[in-house]
């Protein structure tokens, strides 16, 4: 084991802490306060926002939108190059806050902002940010990661820089409330597959490592089988604090990480529009078939420590794909599917266009092996697809 960790965010959790950003924010420095479709208008967090901010001077940028794209963020970027913006507050799931992170970095830089998501362009330098969480899933609000799309060329790329990472997050679980039930799903799900891509990978012997992410993994399983009483504060808090430990560094510090779900599943999104945590869900299961020679051990492991398996004398499959087909269920309880059956023209057609952006994007070799190359990914989706 050998890693360097450090999460400075400042998470300010539980109920009413809207209200700290009033002293979280200097006084003196000028506000942009950049939100999305407008949900927030509709749950009192944008009143709380702007009652926690009256003493400062502060301007507005709205219409981020799922899946956020650099057509519109740029437009953000205009404005906080042209106003002398010196504080970003990104109110809203993680769409908002990845958004924030980029209009952060590429305010900061003269080129084309989309040079950052292509790697032409390290961030050196960000307007600092701070974000109100109103959705738990991907973790974003406090950590290093934003995810970008261009819309014209459909690319949905990643950067990842330390100085995005937002100086605080505020995690009130009261603004859950108004989620509808599919984003609620989808919180659980990204959750579950950030454990996952930092987890079912080699065994590691990382005992902190897998031990953090088998009880993450137990209680999303535990709020799932629970959805029916989601209306209640422990849910909802337990939710928030589950998803943001899922991806804020730590359970995939000094241990293999995977990711390969992720990277095709951003081109599922990108194509056909596809909600992130719901594109992972089409795409895991048949990924862990296709690498269960390498995963067998670990997905062992989680049948064990998770699922509570017995790897049984009698039973007709093994542990590790008794597993999967655990995993699997736990999609389906959510309604959540786990083949696509609606893409652009036939099967073959679709596998291709998916193919070849995966090959514009890079995406040539996957998984914490590398060895998801292009002909494996078209297995994969030849699975996943039907
Ligand atoms: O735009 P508004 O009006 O706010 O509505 C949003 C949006 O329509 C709505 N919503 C959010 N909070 C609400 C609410 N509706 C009612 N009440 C509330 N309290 O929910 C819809 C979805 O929001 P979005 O932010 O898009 O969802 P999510 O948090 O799942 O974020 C998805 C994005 O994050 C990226 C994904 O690729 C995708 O672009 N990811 C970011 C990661 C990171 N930064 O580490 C990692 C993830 O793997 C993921 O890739
Ligand atoms: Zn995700």
């Amino acid at each position: 084991m050998k890693f360097s960790y450090v999460n400075p965010t400042q998470i300010q959790f539980g109920q009413g802490q809207i209200s700290s950003i009033s002293d979280l924010i200097a006084k003196n420095l000028k506000v942009l306060v950049i939100y999305g479709g407008g949900s927030i208008k509709k749950n009192g967090v944008y009143q709380q926002v702007t009652s926690a901010l009256k003493d400062h001077k502060w301007v507005e940028f709205s219409g981020v939108e799922s899946n956020p794209t650099v057509e519109v963020l740029d437009k953000a970027v205009e404005v906080v190059k042209k106003q002398n913006i010196d504080y970003i507050l990104a109110v809203g799931g993680g769409s908002v806050i990845d958004g924030a992170k980029y209009v952060a970095a590429a305010a900061c830089y003269d080129g084309d902002g989309w040079d950052i998501l292509e790697g032409k362009h390290k961030v050196i330098k960000a307007i600092p940010l701070g974000a109100v969480l109103t959705l738990p899933a991907t973790g974003s609000e406090s950590n290093i990661a934003s995810i970008v799309t261009k819309a014209a060329t459909k690319d949905k790329l990643g950067f990842l820089s330390p100085l995005v990472r937002p100086v605080f997050a505020v995690m009130d679980p009261d603004t859950m409330k108004t989620l509808p039930d599919r984003q609620l799903i989808n919180g659980l799900v990204d959750a579950w597959m950030h454990t996952c891509e930092q987890y079912l990978t080699k065994v590691s012997n990382a005992m902190v490592q897998d031990g953090y992410a088998e009880t993450l993994l137990k209680n999303l399983l535990v709020l799932a089988a629970d959805f029916e009483n989601r209306d209640n504060d422990a849910w909802r808090a337990n939710l928030m604090w589950t998803a943001n430990q899922a991806l804020n560094g730590l359970i995939g510090s000094g241990v293999a990480q995977d990711w390969a779900t992720h990277m095709i599943g951003h081109e599922l999104t990108a194509l056909y529009n596809i909600d992130h945590a719901r594109s992972l869900a089409i795409i895991q299961p048949s990924l862990l078939r296709n690498q269960i020679t390498v995963k067998r051990d670990k997905l062992a492991q989680m049948g064990r420590n998770v699922f509570g398996l017995i790897e049984g004398v009698g039973e007709e499959e093994g542990i590790a794909e008794r597993t999967i087909s655990a995993i699997e269920n736990f999609y389906h309880s959510l309604n959540v599917a786990t083949k696509l059956t609606d893409y652009n023209g036939d099967k073959n057609q679709a596998i291709s266009e998916i193919i070849s952006q995966l090959k514009v994007h890079g995406m040539l070799v996957l998984g914490e092996n590398k060895a998801i190359d292009l002909t494996v990914s078209k297995e994969i989706l030849n699975a996943a697809l039907v």
